[in-house]
C-alpha cells in the first residue's frame, strides 16, 4: 500500500507532512521530523531576523481544536537555510518576510540553495499585530507574487529544481475561487497549501471570564477539527477551478487532520498531499506513523494499491 506522491518534480515517499507552525522551529524539531514517517519537512515561517513572537499565553488547545496567536516566533531565515545541511528528507522552507522587501531578500537567498527542495510563501498569517492577511487583498497579492517571481527568475544561480508554493487563508464565498485562481495562474507556482488557520476566532474561558490567549484581545487563528469542513471545501474548490481553467498548480490540504480517514477525505477532494498541525502539536511526530498505518489499513480493506488512485475522485451525491 503506497502513500507516495509527487508535487511537480518533487517525489515524496509519503503524502503526509507537517504544517508550518508547531514543532518545526528549532533544528532539534526539524531533525525529529527528519526521523519521523513524514514525507517531507516544512520549516516554521522564517523572517529576516530572529523573532520572539507575540506575548504569552498565545496557544490553547482542546478536543475540538486550537487557537493560536504565535506571531511568527522563529530563528531568522539564515538558521533555516543552514539547517538544510543537516536534513536529508525533502525540505520546504516556509517564508514570511513581514515586508515585501524582506521577503524578496529571503527568497533571493533560498532559491539559490541546492539543499532546499522548495519554498512555501506564507501569505496568510492572521497573527501579525496591525497587519491583515495578504491573500485577502487580491491586488496586493498579485503585485507581491509578481515581485517574488521576478526576484527568483533574476537569480542566475537559482536551484531550478525547487518547487514554489503559497499558503493561503480559507476563503468562504464561492466567487473567490475563480478570482484567486486568475491571479495564481499568472505565476509559475507549483502548489498552494489550503488552508491556514481561520483568522481572528475567539475562544472563551467561562470559569475565569477571560480569553484563552492574550494577544490581539484574545483573537487568534483557529485550527483543528473545527476547521476541517472549510479546509476540505477550499481544497475541493481550488482543485475544481484549476481543472476547469487548466491550471497546473497542485493543492496541499491542511486543516483538522487527526486520522487516516481525514487524510483520505482530503485526497478525495483533490489534495496531492496533506499537512498536519494541531494534531502534530498534541501527539508529536509519532502522529505520522499512526496516520500512515490507518491509511494503509483503509487502502487494504478497499483493495487499493495507492492512495493517489483516490485523488480528486469525490462524487456529488
Ligand atoms: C503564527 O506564528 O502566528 C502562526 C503562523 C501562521 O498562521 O501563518
Amino acid at each position: 500500500m503506497s502513500l507516495s506522491t509527487q508535487i511537480s518534480n518533487l517525489e515524496l515517499d509519503s503524502c503526509l507532512m507537517n504544517a508550518s507552525g508547531p514543532l518545526c522551529t528549532t533544528l532539534e524539531q526539524l531533525k525529529n521530523l527528519q526521523n519521523s514517517s513524514s514525507g517531507c519537512i516544512v520549516s516554521k515561517s522564517a523572517t529576516l531576523e530572529h523573532r520572539k513572537g507575540n506575548p504569552e499565553p498565545r496557544y490553547w488547545d482542546h478536543d475540538l481544536g486550537s487557537i493560536n496567536s504565535m506571531g511568527l516566533p522563529n530563528e531568522g531565515y539564515q538558521y533555516y537555510i543552514d539547517s538544510a545541511k543537516s536534513l536529508t528528507k525533502p525540505y520546504i522552507m516556509s517564508v514570511n518576510g513581514l515586508t515585501l522587501e524582506d521577503t524578496l531578500h529571503i527568497v533571493a537567498q533560498v532559491c539559490q540553495e541546492p539543499s532546499i527542495s522548495g519554498m512555501e510563501i506564507n501569505l496568510s498569517c492572521p497573527n501579525l499585530i496591525g497587519k491583515g492577511q495578504l491573500a485577502y487583498d487580491l491586488e496586493k497579492m498579485d503585485s507581491y507574487l509578481e515581485a517574488v517571481f521576478h526576484t527568483i527568475n533574476s537569480q542566475e544561480d537559482r536551484n531550478k529544481n525547487q518547487i514554489v508554493g503559497v499558503k493561503l487563508p480559507p476563503y468562504f464565498d464561492l466567487h473567490w475561487y475563480p478570482q484567486v485562481t486568475n491571479i495564481l495562474k499568472k505565476y509559475p507556482l507549483h502548489f498552494i497549501t489550503c488552508v491556514n488557520s481561520i483568522g481572528n476566532g475567539l475562544l472563551v474561558d467561562l470559569e475565569n471570564r477571560t480569553t484563552r490567549i492574550r494577544p490581539k484581545d484574545g483573537m487568534g487563528g483557529i485550527g483543528g477539527i473545527y476547521i476541517k469542513p472549510i479546509g476540505l471545501s477550499n481544497v475541493r474548490n481550488f482543485y475544481l477551478e484549476f481543472q476547469k481553467q487548466n491550471v497546473p498548480i497542485q493543492v496541499i490540504g491542511c486543516g483538522g487532520i487527526q486520522s487516516g480517514e481525514d487524510v483520505l477525505e482530503y485526497i478525495l477532494c483533490g489534495a496531492q498531499a496533506v499537512q498536519i498541525g494541531t494534531q502534530l502539536y498534541r501527539e508529536g511526530v509519532e502522529v505520522f506513523h499512526r496516520i500512515e498505518e490507518e491509511v494503509k489499513e483503509w487502502l487494504q480493506k478497499n483493495n487499493l494499491e495507492s492512495i493517489m488512485l483516490l485523488q480528486g475522485k469525490l462524487n456529488t451525491i
